[in-house]
């Protein structure tokens, strides 16, 4: 759904070339999936707060995540925004002192049920951070590894999945014909959508991005974005980004973040379009029009 409520063609078995300047990149057929028209809870946020030892980071946060759409995080520095991306996905267990409180469900589970199984959750969600991080390994390996961590091992599986991804992103063409040469041989743009690759090889629900195009040049940051665009539907995508021209074009919801006494605080969530063009605090009308931030 776009930002007036009218749904996004999504074509699921189109070839689309998208051109800027001499390069033009070819992303591969997408098996897309229902375009995101219809506002389903995937991911409940409920009063949901994090502190770091005693820094409170995030209070109170509560949100909808719609499944098979694009939100973004918006916010200054140091609102919050990694530390929330990082909470669906329990990256911030991995933090000495990190705490939290409130709930966070995922198809109404709760993902601190001491019961779920975080490498199973982690599975669902796939990763992208601002700087490309690759392994320091063939291309073809960047995707293969994960897979046999989740135990895929048969090799025509592999294979195939590892085309598939290389596809979904545009990279196959590109790359091929040397998938035993190192990752870091990649442009920063390359890397990125490698990145995304990997992420997709196995099959997540969710996509948890996190300024993915702040590290790129304008032509590999736009490549990149239009990706995430044809993502929408087939995965439930959240992005932080500091760009808002980026957030106002691929995004379907924005949540607006802002520090007030210590902690992160959700300032208001909306349609995007009515975030960025009848914000209904003045907080986000003044960040929105550059005047605070
Ligand atoms: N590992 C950590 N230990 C202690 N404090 C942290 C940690 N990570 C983040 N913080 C603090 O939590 C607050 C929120 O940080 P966070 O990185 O989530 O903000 P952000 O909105 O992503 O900022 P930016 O736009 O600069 O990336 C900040 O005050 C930050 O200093
Ligand atoms: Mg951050």
């Amino acid at each position: 759904m776009n930002s007036t409520g009218t749904p996004i063609p999504m074509h699921a078995d189109a070839e689309q070339s998208i051109g800027r300047g001499n390069n033009t990149y070819t992303l591969g057929p997408m098996q897309a999936g229902p375009a995101c028209c219809d506002p389903q809870p995937l991911i409940q946020v409920d009063n949901f707060s994090l502190h770091y030892g005693t820094k409170p980071a995030l209070a109170n946060v509560t949100l909808n995540i719609y499944r098979g759409c694009i939100t973004a995080l918006i916010g200054p520095s140091g609102c919050g925004k990694t530390s929330f991306l990082s909470s669906i996905n329990r990256l911030t267990d991995l933090i000495p002192g990190c705490r939290i409180a409130g709930r966070i469900r995922i198809d109404g589970t709760d993902i601190h049920d001491p019961a779920r199984n975080v490498q199973a959750l982690r599975r669902q969600i796939g990763m992208v951070f601002q700087k490309p991080t690759p392994f320091p390994l063939s291309i073809h390996r960047n995707i293969e590894l994960p897979l046999h961590e989740h135990g895929i091992t048969r090799r025509a599986e592999t294979e195939a999945i590892i085309e598939q991804a290389l596809q979904d992103v545009g990279l196959w063409d590109e790359v091929h014909d040397r998938l035993g040469a190192s990752a870091l041989s990649l442009s920063g743009g390359q890397q990125q959508r490698l990145c995304i690759a990997r992420a997709l090889a196995l099959n997540p629900q969710i996509l948890l991005m996190d300024e993915p195009c702040s590290a790129l040049d304008p032509i590999a940051s736009g490549v990149v974005e239009d990706l995430i665009s044809r993502l929408r539907g087939r995965y439930t995508i959240v992005i932080v980004t500091h760009n808002l021209a980026q957030a106002r074009r691929i995004a379907n919801y924005a949540a607006f973040f802002w520090v007030k006494e210590h902690a992160g605080r959700l300032v208001e969530f909306g349609h995007c379009r009515q975030i960025f063009e009848s914000p209904a605090h003045e907080l986000t009308a003044a960040y929105v029009n550059g005047a605070r931030g």
